[in-house]
């Protein structure tokens, strides 16, 4: 449902894992009948009463996803739903209790989780690599060309789009501080003055998330950040993690993590410097996604990005809007 940019990754993504694509629902029909299914239709009822139809990607904008993920599960469909799972917490509890009500899954689109540097920067937290982290700095920078506008112009609405960069971008990195660092106790957040002014939403703004232990992360978003890289209209992601026995920088669009330690189990020789810079192969986080959610279904298993799961997601960005709107830290 939704045949645009995600619902094109999806639908190479399903067919790499060997599922078969029976319906492509677009209001657009043309977009509809690019995706490859074996049906295009404008009409998500008839393609939801299709009885051989076992699962749906939902790729809509933003404020459509709750509706046609309900719609889903009370047709007894398992849910794939693109992030951010909903526009509200109220929405992501609906969709949670149709799921369960409907005995199927309900699975969120974060393909952070899916990220082989992802893993790899979590496993070398894990191991100790750094110490205890205290510090993570998160940037995610793009400049938004007008081609990405015309083709998406739902997005410049704040009705449709819901907000603008601390949710679309925001979002996958509220999960991956979580899966650093835990559960945060405050978010404040601001947004900078704006510089895209067809869009209703930040273009840019930032967090600064508190954890226990006095842990502490920022994240500065931004849709309108030119910069050699970002010209050329590639995101940059960086994301650093600071503890007491080094640091890990992790550049996402050369998937590569600089790594300084001073762990001995992380030098490799004695005249080695301990700066090592460790090159993580990239596969399609796209298809590892839908090869879970198809594995999570055969084998009757929760996702490891679940919508009970994923809900607290939602949540912290929520929390940060507040905040750009009270001015004042939120507790979460
Ligand atoms: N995981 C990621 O890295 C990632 C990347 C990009 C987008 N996304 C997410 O994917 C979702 C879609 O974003 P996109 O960039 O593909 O947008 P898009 O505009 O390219 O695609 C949305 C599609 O939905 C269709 N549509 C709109 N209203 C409809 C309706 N009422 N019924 C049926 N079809 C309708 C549009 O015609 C369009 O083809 C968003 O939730 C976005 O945040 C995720």
């Amino acid at each position: 449902m939704g045949c645009g940019w995600a619902g094109a990754r999806h639908a190479l993504a399903f067919r790499a894992a060997a599922a078969q694509l029976l319906w492509a629902v677009d209001v657009d029909p043309a977009r509809a009948s690019k995706i490859g299914a074996a049906h295009a239709t404008s009409d998500l009822v008839a393609a939801l009463a299709d009885p051989s139809l076992d699962a749906v990607s939902v790729c809509l904008p933003h404020a459509l996803h709750a509706e046609a993920a309900i719609a889903a599960a009370d047709a007894g469909k398992h849910v794939l739903v693109e992030k951010p799972m909903a526009t509200t917490v109220e929405e992501a509890d609906r969709m949670i209790a149709a799921a369960n009500r409907a005995r199927v899954l309900l699975m969120v689109a974060e393909t952070v989780r899916f990220d082989p540097l992802v893993e790899r920067t979590l496993q070398l937290v894990r191991e100790g690599a750094i110490g205890t982290p205290a510090l993570v700095q998160i940037s995610r920078q793009a400049y938004l060309r007008t081609s990405f506008l015309t083709q998406r112009r739902w997005f410049l609405n704040s009705r449709t789009a819901a907000g603008g960069i601390m949710l679309s971008g925001g979002v996958h990195d509220f999960d991956i501080l979580r899966m650093l660092l835990g559960e945060p106790e405050t978010v404040y957040a601001r947004r900078v003055r704006q510089r895209f002014v067809e869009m209703q939403g930040d273009d840019t703004s930032v967090a600064v998330v508190t954890f226990p232990n006095d842990v502490v992360a920022t994240l500065i978003e931004s849709f309108l950040m030119k910069t050699a890289v970002t010209a050329t209209g590639e995101e940059e992601h960086l994301v650093r993690v600071d503890g007491e026995l080094g640091s890990l920088l992790v550049d996402g669009r050369r998937s590569t993590i600089r790594l300084f330690s001073e762990h001995p189990g992380y030098q490799s020789s004695s005249s080695a410097p301990p700066d090592q810079e460790i090159h993580v192969p990239s596969a399609d986080p796209f298809e590892r996604e839908a090869r879970h959610f198809l594995n999570c279904i055969q084998a009757g298993l929760e996702p490891i990005t679940s919508g009970r799961l994923q809900r607290r997601n939602l949540e912290l960005v929520l929390a940060a809007y507040a905040s750009m709107q009270s001015g004042v830290p939120v507790w979460v």
